[in-house]
């Protein structure tokens, strides 16, 4: 080996990636954007995946889209377009290259399938599911129709295509209220997520039945955490994902989609600050502040991990893993986002 090389045997395929002058040089523009949370040591480790990505996407015509939650390498190294669920069903819609290669989970592949069907959508990894997603069926959806019937169903991004076309219209976390109210209706169903869901309700005269779905990242908070937070890190300003407890949002100074907790921080600016969401998401956030102080709290969620720079590598060369929606759902399922998509322009 080269002094000036290292090698990496970091992938399933049993491969080596070298790092050395030429790779070190093509990538320092975007060592320079994350070098405040990836360690220098670290670099070599991530660079020849980051550069052999971002050259064999081009070959291969694919953009990528990755969710405010994928790690710093992938959000800032290889994405083109990056943002919270609403952003991702948007953006895919107006994606024009062959691929889109989508670094998150499951369900926002399908969107992004839903949303341009006529594309290869890809996802690096099939298992990348979601705890919410899988709290509910169509099947359950049917009964709850049975159950309160005229009533209209929201449901939350976060679920199935089969649940999406059992549902009136979809909401994400940036536009619950406005989706909930927007069918003037005394009441609505609003699934899966519970704690949405209630804290949906809390801004909104619209009676709201709920499912009991929980996003397994975002239940574990609780408002003892905030108060601890708040007495280690005086004046600290609280930042919660709607999928938290309400009690956490209650706590918090401010309630937001991961898109408007990144605008919060660029618009105000706090000296202190602390996340209350996914561990990457203050790593991304922090990485474009770096004169803000970021508490962190660290809730992983499992299945957005499950997405590396080695798996997405794979998933170009290979073209897998296709992501296919059934077209006996398909329609009924994009009128759901659609439907959004038209709601919260
Ligand atoms: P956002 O739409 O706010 O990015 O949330 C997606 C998600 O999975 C949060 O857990
Ligand atoms: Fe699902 Fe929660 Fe992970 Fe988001 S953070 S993908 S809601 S499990």
């Amino acid at each position: 080996m080269a002094p000036d090389t290292i090698d990496f045997l970091a992938d399933s395929t049993n491969r080596h990636l070298a790092y050395g002058p030429e790779i070190a040089a093509r990538t320092a523009p975007l060592y320079e954007r994350v070098k405040t949370v990836i360690p220098a040591i670290e670099w070599p480790v991530f660079a020849p995946y980051i550069d052999a990505i971002n050259r064999l996407k081009r070959t291969r015509n694919a953009v990528i889209l990755a969710h405010n939650y994928q790690t710093p390498e992938i959000f800032h190294g290889v994405a083109d377009i990056t943002g919270d669920s609403l952003v991702l069903a948007r953006e895919a819609a107006k994606v024009d290259a062959d691929i889109i290669l989508l670094c998150g989970v499951q369900f926002m592949a399908e969107t992004a399938k839903l949303m341009n069907p006529q594309k290869t959508v890809l996802i690096p990894d099939l298992e990348a599911g979601c705890s919410l997603a899988a709290s509910i069926t169509g099947a359950d959806v049917r009964l709850l129709k049975q159950r309160y019937p005229g009533v209209p169903v929201v449901c939350y991004v976060n679920s199935s295509a089969e649940v999406k076309a059992e549902s009136d219209i979809c909401c994400t976390s940036a536009n619950a209220v406005q989706i909930v109210e927007s069918f003037g209706a005394e009441r609505v169903i609003m699934l899966p997520d519970e704690y949405l869901a209630k804290n949906t309700a809390a801004q909104t005269s619209v009676e709201i039945i709920a499912w009991h779905g929980k996003c397994e990242v975002h239940e574990r908070f609780s408002a003892e955490d905030i108060r601890a937070y708040r007495a280690a890190t005086p004046g600290i300003i609280v930042l919660a994902h709607p999928e938290c407890p309400p009690e956490v949002v209650a706590a918090a100074d401010f309630t937001g989609s991961t898109a408007a907790m990144a605008d919060y921080v660029g618009r105000n600016r706090p000296a202190r600050v602390v996340l209350v969401t996914e561990c990457s998401m203050s790593d991304n956030v922090a990485a474009a502040h770096p004169d803000i102080e970021f508490v962190r709290p660290c809730n992983l969620c499992p299945h957005m991990k499950r997405i590396t720079l080695p798996k997405i590598l794979d998933a170009l060369e290979s073209r897998r893993y296709e992501v296919t929606v059934d077209p006996a759902i398909a329609a009924r399922a994009r009128q759901s986002v659609e439907r959004m998509i038209q709601a919260s322009r």
